[in-house]
């Protein structure tokens, strides 16, 4: 199989969305992300742009190693020197330049004529050229250049060192069957197109971004750019994870193949989202909230099934945990019944009727139902009480400024008296090691929240905790005056739903 390289610009054309700017330890921490994903090359930033961007492609180069580091230039000299400045600590640097080739970027933004252009293109290359061998053309606005000039653009750059020549759809007004055509027209039209690699760049003002990369591919291009999240200028880019799963989910229409670990995506794309503060939609392919959650009782039923009637990737390939069966008002039975199991309550068919009927009722008021919702449903109307394997008897919890939290627990298991004590960060944590001690099971705090559920000094404390051990999660609450009380109550609730589902 043949090897598409994945040109990341999230740091360079992803920072171009509004309000994403990202300063030089964000754009590093992303770009080590990046290099653990499998990158091959990262299009650091536009170092002309500003000195906080050149200072960023000068670190990137400097420490981050693996990946080809590029730096993004005009067909300028200052913009050349200062792309080589920031990019020649690389172990292999890269300089991209660009220079707009279509009509209606020459006469009204260069007011430039078509031979002046060719002219400033070859020179920037070679320019670049004397400085690193490795070196990118983008003709900017290509999709809507004529298509004779860009064949010759092309020619003349492939001939003056370009080793990449990039296909920009930069205003994302290209179609796939147009933009396919373009690439294969190129293939056939400019004589020393073997002598570099045809790379595209696609926005997506027309959503068209990652559909056009892809016929792109399937046409000769051997080089797609693209961002985390499809971020970018305007609309964006064509979205990396998107690229990289079509191509992984279709191995039998696409003969290509990439180096990205897919399981990073999700985290990548969760790290993109907070240090850009540019949050993914809920329903964005592959790495959206939503994006392997199900609702519907038909798809839930077919999942509990067999997981491929309605799921096409596998959340863990993309490293998001695992499908979610979200239960709403269009949930059936079926997904009731067995998120329940998961939860510790397994029902007779007359109990669980009784609780779907109520669950129904709940759904029409809620969007969604949560498995604290779940649990107090079962357990307040229908008296499905989980069996108490251990009860509180007693507890003794020290904590101050100047003394180390412990606490001593006594619990009840059949007739036996079961002790523990243990040191913690705090007289909380110092009860639940205790209880560790004498259940035995460990598992990880998810959540742990408290609330007053009344007013006033003496107002009663709620505690919900949301514990998992072993692939199984369960959550539980507890209530008293004392919130070490309450917190210890939850946490042994907690343990004896694990125990029962055990
Ligand atoms: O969209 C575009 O044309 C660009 C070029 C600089 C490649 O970002
Ligand atoms: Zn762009």
């Amino acid at each position: 199989m043949e090897k598409l390289i994945i040109f990341d610009t999230t740091l360079r054309d992803g920072e171009q969305s509004p309000g994403a700017s990202l300063n030089n330890k964000e754009k590093l921490e992303i770009a080590h992300q990046l290099v653990s994903m499998g990158v091959d090359i990262i299009e650091a930033g536009f170092p002309i742009a500003s000195r906080g961007d050149f200072e960023a492609v000068q670190s990137v180069s400097k420490f981050v190693k693996g990946p080809v580091i590029c730096g993004l230039a005009r067909s300028l000299k200052k913009d050349i020197d200062a792309a080589y400045e920031a990019v020649r600590r690389a172990k292999r640097p890269r300089i991209h330049v660009f220079l707009a080739t279509s009509k209606i970027h020459m006469k009204y933004k260069l007011k430039k004529a078509e031979g002046e252009i060719v002219k400033a293109a070859v020179w920037a290359v070679k320019y670049a050229k004397s400085k690193v061998s490795d070196i990118e053309f983008s003709p900017e606005d290509a999709s809507r250049t004529e298509k004779s000039f860009l064949f010759e653009v092309l020619r003349e750059v492939i001939d003056a060192g370009a080793t990449t020549v990039n296909i920009p759809d930069t205003v994302g007004y290209s179609t796939p069957y147009e933009f396919g055509n373009l690439i294969k027209e190129i293939r056939e039209n400019v004589p020393n197109i073997n002598k570099a690699v045809i790379s595209v760049h696609c926005h997506n003002d027309l959503g068209l971004g990652v559909s056009n990369s892809l016929v792109a591919a399937i046409n000769g291009a051997r080089q797609i750019e693209c961002t985390i999240n499809g971020i970018g200028e305007r609309a964006g880019n064509a979205s990396l994870e998107e690229i990289v799963m079509a191509i992984r989910t279709r191995k039998d229409i696409f003969e290509f193949d990439t180096g990205i670990d897919t399981t990073k995506l999700y985290k990548t794309s969760r790290l993109v989202s907070k240090l850009t503060g540019i949050p993914v939609q809920p329903n964005k392919a592959i790495v959206g909230k939503n994006a392997f959650s199900h609702e519907a009782g038909i798809h839930q039923d077919g999942l509990l099934k067999m997981k491929s009637t309605y799921e096409i990737m596998k959340p863990e390939d993309v490293g998001f945990g695992e499908t979610k069966l979200v239960l709403g008002k269009h949930s059936g039975r079926h997904a009731f019944k067995a998120r329940l199991k998961k939860l510790g309550f397994v029902l007779s068919d007359e109990d669980l009727d009784k609780a779907f009927r109520r669950f129904k009722d709940l759904a029409d008021k809620k969007k969604e139902i949560f498995d604290e919702d779940l649990a107090t449903l079962v357990e307040d109307e229908i008296g499905m009480a989980v069996p108490e394997t251990y009860r509180l008897v007693s507890f003794k919890a020290l904590s101050g400024n100047e003394v180390s939290p412990e606490a001593t627990v006594r619990l009840k298991k059949k007739q036996k008296i079961l002790s523990g004590t243990s040191k913690g960060d705090g007289p909380v944590d110092a009860c639940y090691k205790a209880v560790e001690k004498i259940t035995g099971i460990k598992g990880k705090l998810i959540d742990y929240q408290l609330r007053a559920v009344t007013r006033g000094k003496d107002a009663l404390g709620e505690v919900s905790v949301r514990f998992a051990s072993k692939g199984k999660e369960v959550s539980a609450r507890g209530a008293s005056t004392d919130v070490i009380e309450a917190s210890l109550k939850a946490y042994i609730a907690a343990i004896n739903k694990l125990v029962h589902i055990k």
